[in-house]
């Protein structure tokens, strides 16, 4: 078969496993695929780090225009990261038609109809597994495996950084800003680091899964995103004895009534299998309307399991490529007629609430009744024995479902009865996760 060229726009991180992966598994893919690959050239600013292993210095350059213009190049990968220069480039190797291949989940979340419309102009083709969890292939999951399935669910612990914080934070105690820094130093956190612990990260991905699983474009400012960074220790011992875990999750979910998306710290029961997933690895559960619910699990971040899966995808360009087939893995992108977005205030869920209450006879009683008020009605409720007489005690309340809305109307107008509670309180919305 005819030699595929690939070339690679920055060499940082994922760049450089994946230059390392093509080299060392070139034999293997080839005698797999019966494609040829070559690496032919590799763009980077700066061209005197250690990138982890060998690379011929006659394939380096330090101009990402020359490996778009190479007329021999098919497949241009862009690992430079954010929605700057990376877009150009991308939108650039499109124009020119050349398959491109991304592992930039912002790009895809902020400009992907854009891009999709560029790539289907021009007939070539756009893949981004490693844009989402890392080393799982959960988009061809998706395109392929459950073709056939309308997806009802889809909750996913998709960032490694934020994962291996609270593992860390929850078996070791570990300062926050400490276990960041340790999770920077192993390739995990994006270029900024607050995409991760503030959400966005997650929520990029989640606006990609929505798109391929609900067919429509989703605005990212429309997600409610909340993050790790004020997650109180208190939180993860209190969840702990009442049987949960705190993940960062994404939650999609779509029924007869639409469709909702939303990332946030969740309460999830201790043994269910996501609140086992530890570290930098990730998990995302599916559940399709034909094939019932499926679980993925892998490595979400770093060099080589990232690598993994951008090389699975320059195999596919190649593949279509030798077999002179365009989109043979279809976009679906804006593929279904749209569903109805729920807005986040309408979403119907149970709480993980804390509060300090005044202890004093009949407090308890009166915030029981605000919810109650409310429609929101309490499953449990721990209070540790505390005998500072007058002074203000913290209460944990779990409770049955009941419109996001609700609760914060509750919350809004507790803290304006300040004699009864502090105005500091806390939200987690609290889930079985039942199939
Ligand atoms: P890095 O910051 O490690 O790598 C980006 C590289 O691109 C740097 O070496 C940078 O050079 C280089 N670069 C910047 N501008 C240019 C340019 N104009 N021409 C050529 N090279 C340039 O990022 P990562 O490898 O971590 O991430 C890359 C992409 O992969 C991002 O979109 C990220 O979100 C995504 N991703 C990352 C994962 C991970 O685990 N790290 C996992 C999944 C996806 P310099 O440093 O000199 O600016
Ligand atoms: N910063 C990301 C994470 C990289 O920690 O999951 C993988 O997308």
């Amino acid at each position: 078969m005819k030699t595929v060229n690939v070339g690679i726009l920055g060499l940082g991180t994922v760049g450089a496993g994946t230059a390392e992966t093509l080299l060392k598994q070139g034999p293997l893919m080839e005698a797999r695929t019966g494609i040829p690959l070559v690496l032919k050239k590799a763009a980077d600013l700066d061209l005197g780090r250690d990138f982890g292993f060998e690379i011929p210095k006659e394939i380096l350059t330090t101009d990402a225009q020359e490996v778009i213009n190479d007329p021999d190049i098919q497949i241009v990968v862009e690992l430079i990261g954010g929605t700057g220069i990376a877009k150009k480039l991308v939108l650039d190797a499109l124009a020119a038609k050349k398959s491109v291949v991304t592992a930039n989940k912002a790009l895809l979340a902020e400009h992907g109809t854009e891009l999709m419309a560029a790539a289907e102009a021009n007939g070539v083709d756009l893949f981004f597994e490693a844009a989402v969890a890392g080393g799982i292939p959960i988009i061809k999951a998706l395109r392929e495996g459950l073709v056939a399935n309308p997806i009802t669910r889809i909750c996913g612990i998709m960032n490694g950084t934020c994962n291996y914080i609270l593992t860390r934070m929850e078996r070791e105690g570990i300062d926050f800003e400490v276990v960041l820094k340790e999770a920077q130093e192993l390739g995990y956190a994006e270029a900024e680091p607050s995409l991760d612990v503030d959400g966005w990260d997650t929520a990029h991905k989640a606006v990609i899964l929505s798109q391929i699983a609900f067919g429509v474009p989703l605005n990212l400012e429309d997600v409610p995103v909340d993050g790790i960074r004020g997650i109180d220790p208190e939180d993860v011992k209190n969840a702990k004895e009442l049987g949960y875990r705190i993940k960062l999750l994404a939650m999609l979910d779509q029924s007869e009534k639409g469709y909702s998306v939303g990332v946030q710290p969740v309460l999830i029961p201790m043994d269910h299998m996501l609140s086992n997933v530890h570290m930098s690895f990730n998990a995302v559960l599916v559940d399709g309307e034909v094939v019932d619910e499926t679980l993925y699990y892998g490595r979400g971040a770093g060099r080589l399991p990232t690598a993994s899966a951008v090389v699975a995808d320059i195999v596919d360009a190649a593949r279509d490529l030798s077999g002179d087939a365009h989109a043979r893995i279809p976009l679906s992108w804006n593929a279904n007629p749209a569903p109805a977005w729920i807005p986040p205030e309408e979403r119907l869920e149970r709480s993980y609430l804390r509060l300090f209450l005044k202890n004093a006879p009949g407090s308890l009683a009166k915030v029981a009744e605000k919810l109650g008020s409310y429609g929101i009605s309490i499953t449990s409720l721990v209070q540790h024995e505390n005998d500072e007489e007058g002074g203000f005690v913290p209460v944990v309340i779990v409770t049955h479902v009941a419109t996001v809305g609700a609760i914060q109307s509750a919350l809004a107008d507790l803290a304006e009865m300040p004699h009864l509670v502090e105005p500091r309180m806390v939200r987690y919305r609290l889930e079985e996760l039942n199939s």
